[in-house]
């Protein structure tokens, strides 16, 4: 079973994956936590370029292509691997996150990102995409206390820098995809305390359970 967590900044994904893995294991499945970008050895470095506040001069090209590429390599390196060997694979973002951050946020043709998901990604889809929704200012708030606190020197907040308006587009843009494709996705309100999301989470997980799990 394919799973991804998608939401704004600051929506409590990490946490949430975190909490959802360890139940996950305690029950006994298989299973693995992982991301985008930066998962694989060649991603984590994409990872740094993209990130990076101070790539000011990045193009909306450079930056599709570069998430692109990154997947590409988690697709090959991470994702089928694990899928093959029956695991359990928790993403944190996946391609819904271009839709929304390069089409609905940064205005790239929506059908032209759909035809590169679909070469490139040959059918596969999440099972199950979790949305983390929560208002913009109470995310970015939350993101910006994560950026502060970080021991690492490599700024990651190149996104976080966007004005309020990218990052409400972004979350309307889940929204929409949720509207438009209700069997796969399902909306947290991710204002709650992390136990209570946790519960509906988990919840959710295990009703797939005698189904794909
Ligand atoms: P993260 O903060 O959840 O680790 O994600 C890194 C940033 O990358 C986040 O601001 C969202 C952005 N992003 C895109 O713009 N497009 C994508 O395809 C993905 C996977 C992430």
């Amino acid at each position: 079973m394919f799973i991804t967590f998608e939401g704004i900044e600051g929506s409590g994904k990490t946490t949430q994956i975190k909490l959802l893995i360890s139940l996950l294991l305690a029950k006994g499945y298989e299973c693995i936590a992982t991301r985008e970008p930066g998962a694989t050895k060649i991603g984590e470095k994409i990872r740094a370029i993209l990130l990076d506040s101070s790539h000011t001069t990045m193009l909306p090209l450079t930056e599709l292509l570069l998430y692109e590429a990154d997947r590409a390599q988690h697709v090959h390196e991470v994702i089928k691997p694990a899928l093959a060997a029956n695991k359990v694979v928790v993403s944190d973002r996946f391609f819904d996150a271009t839709t929304v951050y390069q089409g609905y946020a940064r205005g790239f043709d929506l059908e032209l990102i759909q035809q590169i998901h679909q070469v490139m990604l040959d059918g596969l889809k999440p099972d199950l995409t979790l949305i983390l929704d929560l208002p913009v200012e109470m995310g970015l708030e939350r993101a910006w206390e994560r950026i502060n606190n970080r021991s690492s020197s490599l700024p990651e907040d190149r996104f976080e820098k966007e004005a309020l308006a990218f990052h409400e587009k972004v979350r309307r843009g889940y929204l929409t995809l949720a509207e438009r494709e209700p069997k796969r996705f399902r909306v947290i309100d991710a204002s709650k305390d992390p136990q209570a999301i946790h519960k509906e989470t988990a919840e959710i997980v295990l009703s797939f359970q005698g189904r794909k799990l």
